[in-house]
């Protein structure tokens, strides 16, 4: 059966226990692995899915989770563990209609029909659309109560876009749980220690990566609503958030604050200056822009920024996006091929754009045979995607680099890391200086 998440091979993931976040809320979990998330994202730490339960006089169930092709057999089996029945279940609250979080409910319904769902308006087409669900809904608007009773209410903020425009956040007043599904989650499979409290800092800097890859891959696109919902949560809530818990990753019961800090740091990225680094992207045919690529290494490594490199087509393109939302420099090794761009790197180079990565310092070299084109096709997707990118001047070479090449590279990446840590250091960003340059090898027309 095809999966929700992925298309590569199949799996229910694996069964967490069911666990106390804070008294009166419950954390129910799958964690999944050997997937493509969205059928996309390669997740080669797996990935966890949380529901929450939130128990005043009445009982609210926020979020689902599944296994992967709908089936809510891991979120009955740990009600079952509670010693909760899934008929005492009075609320369903769907903060997001993305199947990874609601695509147990159409078999739930099936179970117990007579739950009520509280959700957005946005939300109502999609239930229809993808459950055949129209009734029993409540729609909610921002400041939205609804009150399970013992003194427990849930109040709801719109915060859309974050990752789909229906999102909405719901916060339990009482023990001050913020629920932002998407929002502040992360890769990694937290197996049975899913809290802040229980991990080592080793542990967190590990989530912490996962975090920057879910975001680049994920929610990147979508940094202006984030950077927005982050000012809402904080203008509405403020020190009233004790405890994070989102839909993926980490729940942030003893420093929500971090989570909050890192989110606003990964939304800034796109438009500021990010880390001291540079991420290379690389792909050789023959060796020839492979023999390039040492020089512009030790130019940058001359300087003292941290440099990454990805050789393409082997490196994902999540991998890709994380390296490049943080880094502040990008440089494109990219031979010619055909008269366009290397096209692993052309495929990278299209997604980077669509998932909104601006304002990046460059460079670009490369080595053609009988003719270029790269540069053509490059600067046409820049014209395309407008992605805010300012280069250094590219160094291109017929064949192998001779030792004024290798020397113009070198310079070229001791040029690209000054900028580089000039932009950092400032927190604005630095002018390159370019130059009128010459197109590339003349192509003869073979049409
Ligand atoms: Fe985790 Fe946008 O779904």
């Amino acid at each position: 059966m095809p999966g929700l998440l992925s298309a590569r091979g199949f799996g229910y993931g694996e069964r967490m226990k069911a666990t106390t976040v804070c008294p009166g809320v419950w954390r129910l979990s799958a964690d999944l692995s050997d997937l493509l998330f969205e059928g996309l994202w390669p997740i080669p730490n797996g990935v966890s899915l949380s529901s929450y339960l939130v128990r005043g006089e009445k009982t609210a169930l926020i979020d689902g989770v599944c296994g992967w092709d709908g089936v809510p057999e891991t979120l009955f089996a740990q009600l079952e563990t509670l010693g909760i029945p899934l008929e005492s279940i009075d609320y369903v609250v769907i903060n997001h209609m993305e199947p990874d979080h609601s695509g147990w409910l159409e078999a739930f319904r099936r179970i117990r029909p007579q739950f009520q769902i509280l959700t957005s308006e946005r939300s109502v087409p999609l239930l229809k659309a993808f459950f055949g669900i129209t009734d029993q809904i409540r729609t909610v608007k921002d400041g939205d109560t609804l009150d399970l009773g013992n003194g427990r209410v849930l109040t709801f903020a719109e915060i859309p876009n974050v990752h789909w425009p229906e999102t909405i956040a719901t916060f339990d007043t009482q023990s001050g749980t913020l629920f932002p599904c998407d929002a502040f989650g992360s890769f990694g499979a937290l197996g049975e220690a899913p809290y802040d409290d229980q991990l080592s800092p080793e542990q967190l800097a590990f989530f912490e990566k996962e975090a920057v890859r879910y975001y680049a891959n994920i929610v990147a696109a979508f940094s202006g609503p984030t950077g927005k919902a982050i000012d809402k949560v904080e203008k509405l809530l403020g020190d009233k958030v004790k405890i994070i818990a989102p839909g993926h990753g980490i729940v942030w019961r003893q420093n929500p604050a971090k989570i909050l800090s890192d989110y606003r740091r990964y939304v800034s990225y796109q438009k500021n200056p990010a880390k001291a680094e540079v991420s290379v992207i690389w792909g050789s045919m023959y060796g020839n822009t492979e023999k390039a690529l040492d020089a512009v290494v030790i130019g940058l490594s001359e300087m003292g920024v941290h440099v990454k490199t990805h050789r393409v087509p082997d490196t994902s393109i999540g991998d890709l996006l994380a390296s490049v939302w943080t880094s502040t420099g990008v440089v494109l090794g990219m031979p010619s091929y055909e008269f366009k761009m290397f096209p692993p790197l052309a495929a990278a180079l299209d997604e980077l754009f669509k998932k909104k990565v601006h304002n990046r310092l460059a460079f670009r070299f490369g080595s053609f045979g009988w003719c270029g084109g790269a540069q053509n096709e490059l600067d046409d997707l820049l014209a395309h995607h407008k992605p805010g990118w300012q280069f250094l001047d590219p160094v291109e070479f017929q064949g192998a680099p001779r030792e004024t090449d290798l020397a113009n590279l070198r310079s070229q990446g001791r040029a690209l890391a000054k900028a580089v840590l000039q932009s950092v250091t400032a927190g604005t960003w630095t002018q390159l200086l370019q130059h009128q340059r010459p197109l590339d090898g003349t192509c003869e027309d073979l049409d």
